[in-house]
């Protein structure tokens, strides 16, 4: 669907203003500016979207109500008839999850000699991995240093990340871009042959690696490959619906639910390795996202069940840039690599009103500000946006340019027939990202021995705020660790006869029914709940 007549109409006032915007930068925020724009229009700071945790490690600290819905409901198993006794599987290491940390896991797991058996819910690769369009951080060029790297990253999660976790991100990003181009992934170059690099929000060097709008597809078709290749072993539409542990608490594999057939199977597994992805497709406060379908926070209801301690899961990341026309595309990301390459943010009045590139709460927060004190267009659906002036791309860097540069943007907008080249995009924040997850440290292991987390499910490392670019990294980095030490450890277990049990699972339950809280629906819940929403129409 085209933009219709009265879009048309404010579109003009887009253009009136456009000469004047051009090489005319807006200034960026002070602190303090920040701290305001936050603390009034962050959805984070709505107090009666959160709630506190009723029981378990965090009990007390304050979650979002839908993330509260899925960490305190009944198991789907019935626990207290369910026998564990029959083994299956029986591995060293265990991957739940078939994104880019659960592959990058699965080979270095595999690569130190470990069994490895790698499980997801949906096909291999279907994760937000391959949705991520931007790029990849890594500062590997004359002017950068992971040095710099590691102050911006800091800076954008405001100096609450925890330092090791990002000393490491940066120290292994080098490396990770350099193992991806030797595994043949095809970054974009210049014609000398050395990288094209970028800016993001936040960014204080030009660091962002990309494969032109679908970086992530980029990197896990070569590592899905290597999987493959490698004849690890793979089974799809399988999640983990409650990690096993041993009779001292600590993991020994998990319960697989055959989505197909509705089969379980127990995998007993020396050392686990989570890497299942955010909660997007919760939904909070309504918002649409940008996440893939099985998005559902899987692996923080299991790990939280096991005893495993959450971070930073009262601040979510809500992308500037999700697309708020047409209604088919609401909530689709559209990449910071458009603002990266000249676009702006401006209102009805053609207005800008914000630098492109702030962090992005910041972004987000002052684009939720334009659209709530009437300065955003409305849609047809009722949802309101601002627009994003992707031509200015052109104006910038030459005609040609988001052909070359954003070609999956610009497909996925020519279907409704709209040019981002002639005419700029609606948009309005999507749920993008948990800053958030369960704690881990360096190697990715968690409080619960022999259970590692990887990728968006785990917490600390990007603090209250991630910048662009640095998740495709960090399920790299941290893939890559997790694998590594999770292998070390499996394979220094020689008498591994553990007695495996849900009992945390049946304690879970009769805490539950401690707290008088009732039966409304099992977690985890695998397949969303909601499907279409408008956080604002
Ligand atoms: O805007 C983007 O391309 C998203 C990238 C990211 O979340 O890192």
């Amino acid at each position: 669907m085209s933009y219709t007549s009265a879009m048309r109409e404010l579109i003009k006032k887009v253009e009136e203003t456009r000469a004047s915007r051009l090489g005319n930068y807006y200034p960026r925020m002070t602190p303090k500016e920040k701290e305001e724009v936050l603390k009034n229009h962050h959805p984070d700071y709505i107090e009666n979207q959160f709630r506190q945790a009723k029981f378990g490690p965090n009990k007390g600290d304050r979650f979002p109500h839908e993330l509260c819905d899925v960490l305190e409901a009944y198991p789907r198993i019935d626990c207290k008839n369910f026998s564990i006794k029959k083994v299956d599987y029986e591995v060293d290491v265990l991957v739940i999850g078939g994104g880019g940390a659960g592959a990058s896991a699965a080979l270095l797991a595999h690569e130190q000699g470990a069994k490895v058996l790698m499980a997801t819910k949906l096909r291999f690769g279907d994760a937000n991995t391959v949705m991520a369009q931007g790029g990849i951080q890594a500062a590997d060029q004359p002017q950068d240093s992971p040095a710099v790297h590691y102050l911006d990253v800091m800076g954008g999660g405001h100096y609450s990340n925890i330092p090791n976790l990002v000393k490491a991100l940066v120290s292994d990003a080098p490396f990770v871009i350099k193992w991806l181009e030797d595994m043949g992934c095809m970054f974009d170059k210049k014609t000398d042959g050395t990288m094209k690099t970028n800016h993001g929000g936040g960014t204080s060097r030009k660091r962002m690696h990309s494969a032109r709008d679908y970086t992530g597809a980029e990197i896990m078709r070569v590592i899905r490959d290597e999987v493959l290749c490698r004849n690890i072993e793979v089974i799809e539409f399988s999640p983990a619906v409650e990690l096993i542990l041993d009779e001292n608490g600590k993991a020994a594999g998990a319960l697989l639910y055959n989505m197909e057939t509705g089969e379980y199977k127990v995998v007993q597994a020396k050392t686990v390795i989570m890497a299942t992805g955010g909660l997007g497709r919760l939904h909070t406060q309504n918002f649409p996202t940008s996440n893939h379908y099985g998005a559902t926070a899987d692996g923080l209801v299991m790990a939280y069940r096991a005893g495993a301690k959450l971070v930073f899961m009262d601040t979510i990341q809500y992308h500037p840039t999700g697309a708020a026309f047409p209604e088919q595309v609401e909530g689709c990301l559209i990449t910071e690599k458009v603002r990266g390459l000249g676009a702006e943010p401006v209102n009805i009045d053609g207005e800008q009103f914000v630098y492109p590139l702030e962090t992005r709460d910041v972004e987000a927060s002052a684009i939720i500000r334009e659209c709530a004190r009437g300065k955003g267009i409305t849609t047809p659906a009722g949802m309101s946006g601002v627009w994003l002036d992707s031509p200015m791309i052109e104006l910038i860097h030459g005609e040609g340019t988001i052909e070359r540069e954003l070609p999956a943007m610009l497909r996925q907008f020519q279907r409704f027939d709209l040019d981002i080249r002639r005419d700029p995009i609606l948009v309005y924040p999507t749920l993008h990202y948990q800053n958030g997850g369960v704690l881990i440290d360096e190697n990715g292991e968690t409080s619960v021995e022999n259970l590692f987390v990887a990728g968006e499910a785990s917490g600390g490392i990007h603090g209250r705020n991630r910048l662009m670019g640095n998740s495709l990294l960090d399920i790299l980095v941290f893939g890559r660790r997790a694998g590594l030490q999770a292998a070390d450890k499996a394979l220094s277990m020689k008498d591994f006869k553990p007695s495996l049990s849900i009992e945390h699972v049946k304690n879970f339950v009769d805490e539950l029914k401690n707290q008088g809280i009732e039966k409304r629906f099992a977690s985890p819940i695998l397949i969303p709940f909601k499907h279409r929403l408008s956080p604002n129409g």
